[in-house]
Parts: structure tokens; sequence; C-alpha cells
């Protein structure tokens, strides 16, 4: 398994104008796409539903993890993608064990929002959990 160092950019978005300056805590990584079925976070799920892995490291890092991963805070929130312009959100189903931390994982539906699976990866995306 890999072991990098995460690349967390965060923007700050007060040149928005905004009441207060809100930060964008998005990663630039990688997306791979995997088959889903009885994931991490204890549902079941398929290919053609639209939802998400993220790493091991991220996974058992989120604030509030516990020994079973089926009660983790993580699987109460979505992943947002970002790649030419498009946004693709997927609740997070899963970790991948092998996965370095800048790589996130959709399911071959939505994968399918960016690029064909044949594809295998997109490098260059950029992910925030939401
Ligand atoms: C961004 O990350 C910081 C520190 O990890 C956290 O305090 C803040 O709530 C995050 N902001 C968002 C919008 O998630
Ligand atoms: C994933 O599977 C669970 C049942 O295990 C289901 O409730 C949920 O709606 C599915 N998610 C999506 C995005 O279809
Ligand atoms: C995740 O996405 C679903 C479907 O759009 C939405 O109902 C839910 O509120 C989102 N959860 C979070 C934590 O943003
Ligand atoms: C990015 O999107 C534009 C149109 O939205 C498309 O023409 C182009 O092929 C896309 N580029 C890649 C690398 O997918
Ligand atoms: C995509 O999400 C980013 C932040 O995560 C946001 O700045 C951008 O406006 C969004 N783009 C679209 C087309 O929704
Ligand atoms: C992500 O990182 C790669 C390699 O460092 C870079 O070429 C690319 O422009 C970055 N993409 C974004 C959206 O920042």
């Amino acid at each position: 398994m890999q072991l990098l160092t995460k690349a967390s950019v965060v923007v700050f978005a007060s040149f928005l104008g905004l009441a207060s300056a809100q930060a964008l805590n998005s990663t630039n990584g990688t997306l791979f796409w995997f088959t889903p079925g009885l994931g991490a976070c204890g549902f079941t799920n398929t290919s053609d539903q639209v939802v998400a892995s993220v790493s091991a490291d991220v996974f058992n890092n989120f604030p509030g993890a516990t020994p079973n991963p089926n009660d983790n805070p993580i699987c109460d929130h979505n992943l947002t993608v970002s790649y030419n312009g498009t946004n693709v959100t997927a609740p997070i189903v899963d970790y991948a064990p092998d996965a370095s931390e800048s790589y996130v994982g959709f399911s071959p539906a939505a994968f399918e929002e960016f690029e064909s699976t044949d594809a295998g990866i997109i490098s260059g995306v950029e992910w925030e959990i939401v």
C-alpha cells in the first residue's frame, strides 16, 4: 500500500463577498471506479447506483470513527468530485483498503458521469467530503 501525504488544498471563498469566509477543503486526487456490494457502511449497493468510496485512511480517520465501520459517521456523508467543470455527488458507502489517501472511488454509474469505465482512472480531480 502506498502511503502518500495528504495534499489538501484549502480555498478561502471570502473573495465571493460572503459574510464569513467559507473554507472548501478539497483535495486534488485520482478517481477510480469500483463494483459496489456489501460495503463497510453495511449497505448493499449495485453498479447502477450512484455511490462512492474513500481510502481506508480517510475512512478510519474521519471524526467520530468507531471500531464498527457500520457506525462511522462518514456513512452519513457524500463525496463530491469535480472534474472538467462537472460536479458529481454520491453517498459514501465503503472504503478501498489499498487506495492511497488522495484516491476516491465511484460506482460505474457515478464514474460514467465523467468518462467511460474503460478509462480506468481519472487523475487531477478535485474531491471533497460534504
Ligand atoms: C475545513 O477543515 C477545517 C479543519 O480541518 C475544518 O475546521 C472546517 O470545518 C472544514 N470546512 C469545511 C467546509 O468542511
Ligand atoms: C445503497 O443501499 C442501501 C441499502 O443497503 C439503500 O438504502 C440505498 O438507497 C442505496 N444507495 C443508493 C444511492 O442507491
Ligand atoms: C447527501 O446527498 C443526499 C442526496 O442528495 C442528501 O439527501 C443528503 O442530505 C446529503 N448529505 C449530506 C451530509 O450532505
Ligand atoms: C471536458 O468537457 C468538454 C465539454 O463540456 C468536452 O468537450 C471535453 O471533451 C471534456 N474533456 C475531457 C478531458 O473529458
Ligand atoms: C463544484 O464544486 C465546487 C466546490 O466543491 C464549486 O466551487 C463549484 O462551483 C461547483 N461547480 C458546479 C458546476 O456546481
Ligand atoms: C492537480 O494536480 C495535478 C498534478 O500536480 C495538476 O496537473 C492539476 O492541474 C491539478 N488539478 C487541479 C484541479 O488543481
